[in-house]
């Protein structure tokens, strides 16, 4: 299964990833998660990266493209993965298409997880995660039972920098912009299916599955 789950900053992508990842034995992959890796490696790529991520602009393609190249190299993706937040505009997709293309793997589904803009600052505001495993929390939704410390690790909680509400509310400008024409171009070729995102976690983690058993999985 070779999955692409899009959707604008806070739809749960990441947390849905997660499950979905698991359900399919494939590896997950977030653009998101290898910047910020990077970031606090502190490396030339993650110096480059951060001053785009902490706008909340899409960091150019060149480099993220590289990026994703690099990765598909790797051993694990060999019998599918899941991409979480890339392609994110249709100059990406194209270029993946061909990648994919050139190794004779095409996408299998490209789910898109839909809830509107005053849920995704609720989530993205209230979203803290931990600085030592990167478990996701929120502090309504899912909070840990000693506020700023993760119930897994003991580690310190934190607050991503792109998480402002004046970063988010741009960060979902940009999604408008560069990503949402994604939509049309995944219907077009009949990959797309779009999840209602709305409501618990669980709840949003069947309709992913129902969707996917769907498509024969
Ligand atoms: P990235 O890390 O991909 O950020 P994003 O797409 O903005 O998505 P988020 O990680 O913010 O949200 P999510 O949808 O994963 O939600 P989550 O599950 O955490 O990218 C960051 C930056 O990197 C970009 O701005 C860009 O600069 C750069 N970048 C990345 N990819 C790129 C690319 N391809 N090209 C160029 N630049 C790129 O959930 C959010 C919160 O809500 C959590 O607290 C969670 O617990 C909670 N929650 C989740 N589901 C529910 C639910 N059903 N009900 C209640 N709460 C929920």
């Amino acid at each position: 299964m070779r999955l692409v789950l899009m959707g604008p900053p806070g739809a749960g992508k990441g947390t849905q990833a997660q499950f979905l990842a698991s359900y399919l034995s494939v590896p997950k992959i977030s653009t998101g998660d290898i910047f910020r890796m990077h970031v606090t490696r502190g490396t030339e790529l993650g110096h480059e990266a951060r001053r785009y991520m902490d706008a909340g602009d899409l960091v150019p393609d060149e480099v993220t493209i590289a990026m994703v190249k690099e990765r598909l190299d790797e051993d694990d993706t060999r019998d599918g993965f899941l991409f979480d937040g890339f392609p994110r505009n249709v100059a990406q997709a194209e270029i993946f298409g061909d990648m994919l293309a050139a190794m004779h793997t095409p996408l299998s589904v490209v789910l898109e997880l839909v809830v509107d803009d005053d849920e995704v600052v609720r989530r993205l505001s209230g979203r803290r995660t931990c600085s030592e495993c990167a478990h996701v929390w929120h502090m309504l939704f899912d909070p840990p039972s000693v506020e700023g410390i993760c119930d897994h690790c003991s580690g310190k909680l934190f607050q991503r920098d792109d998480d402002r509400e004046e970063t988010i509310r741009h960060r979902l400008e940009v999604y408008a912009d560069q990503t949402a024409p994604l939509v049309g171009y995944y219907a077009t070729s009949g990959l797309l299916e779009g999840i209602d995102a709305t409501g618990p976690v669980e709840d949003v983690t069947a309709r992913a599955v129902a969707s996917l058993r769907h498509w024969g999985q």
